[in-house]
């Protein structure tokens, strides 16, 4: 229903016209439209103690100029970033850079974002986006790997079959793995369907990282993976800076403070921009008490406009 949803023109009208708004319903996932107010953001929580990584939405452009635009527009962030003196840890999607319509522009455009990244010491993650792309990113971040570039980092989905696969390759090359149970409805020749399973996969698969892995990122608000992941880490010793956890912006807000109050790392992934939409809907697919949220929010702006 979500999918079906989050292609609804009228509905996306409807939530760009009132969800950004000073206090408007998305403001709780996205810290804004501007640059300036996902630096805010960021200050905001790193006064707080908590990571970072900044993310500018967009995803599954329809033209090279577009990607090559994103890719200018990653390029300035990290510049605008650097002056604005907060941590330099950036998530990027890449079908935002072309991936859908060139690989070869794809890969070009992210290495002119790494080159800049690299000298100014970010940290540049790729999301993984749903299953026709889940090769070819695997790919380009390969093809980045071996040439020479190691700022850039993964996020794997521990719903697909083949993430055990992933998972084990990324660790002999020593690369950096962000593991998150998946947010993209996969088929079943591919993925697994019951929410138990996907768990039980995290579970296996988190191990792997912390066994073996490169600073591995347990991206979760599942209090039952985080709780075992603790257990897992203290039995074995493992010192807090070995790993650290990751959530998302306005998602949990008191389990990220509780787990940074224990003293681990808690990195919260701010995500911003004009194109908040796809974001904004796989959030509220996580969660139906999150669409109630959003269509309260509707009827009391409907009742306030009329
Ligand atoms: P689960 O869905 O089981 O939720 C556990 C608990 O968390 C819920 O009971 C609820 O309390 C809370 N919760 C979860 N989602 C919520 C929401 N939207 N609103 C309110 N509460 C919520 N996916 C992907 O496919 N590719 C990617 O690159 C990324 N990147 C990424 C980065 C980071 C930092 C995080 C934390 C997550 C992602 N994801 C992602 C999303 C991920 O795949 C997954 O869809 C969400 O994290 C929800 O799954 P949980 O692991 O939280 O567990």
């Amino acid at each position: 229903m979500f999918s079906l949803l989050s292609r609804s023109a009228t509905l996306k009208r409807f939530a760009s016209k009132y969800g950004m708004r000073p206090r408007g319903f998305a403001r709780r996932f996205i810290a804004g439209e501007s640059v300036d107010e996902a630096i805010e953001a960021a200050r905001a929580l790193e006064a707080r103690g908590f990571h970072l990584a900044l993310d500018y939405l967009g995803e599954s452009v329809s033209t090279i100029a577009k990607a090559t635009d994103a890719a200018r527009e990653y390029i300035q962030l990290i510049e605008v970033i650097e002056s604005a003196g907060i941590e330099r840890n950036l998530s990027l999607k890449l079908t935002q850079l072309g991936l859908g319509i060139d690989r070869a522009t794809c890969v070009d455009n992210l290495r002119r974002i790494l080159e800049p990244a690299s000298k100014h010491q970010f940290f540049v993650r790729i999301d993984m986006e749903n299953s026709p792309y889940t090769d070819a990113t695997v790919q380009v971040f390969e093809t980045l790997w071996h040439l020479e570039f190691r700022n850039v980092g993964l996020a794997l989905q521990s719903s697909l079959f083949r993430t055990e696969q992933d998972v084990r390759r990324l660790n002999e090359l020593g690369a950096r793995v962000r593991l998150v149970k998946g947010a993209y409805k996969e088929p079943s020749d591919i993925a697994f369907q019951q929410k138990a399973d996907v768990d039980a996969a995290y579970l296996r698969q988190m191990r792997l990282l912390l066994d073996h892995g490169t600073y591995p990122a347990i991206a979760t608000h599942d209090p039952e993976i985080i709780r075992e992941a603790c257990a897992y880490t203290t039995e074995r010793r493992m010192s807090n800076d070995r790993f650290e956890f990751q959530m998302l912006y306005g998602v949990r807000r008191d389990l990220q403070t509780e787990l940074m109050t224990a003293g681990y790392r808690v990195r919260v992934y701010i995500p911003f921009g004009r194109e908040w939409f796809p974001y904004f809907m796989r959030r509220l697919g996580e969660r139906p008490a999150n669409l109630m949220f959003v269509m309260k929010a509707l009827l009391r702006e409907g009742r306030e406009t009329s």
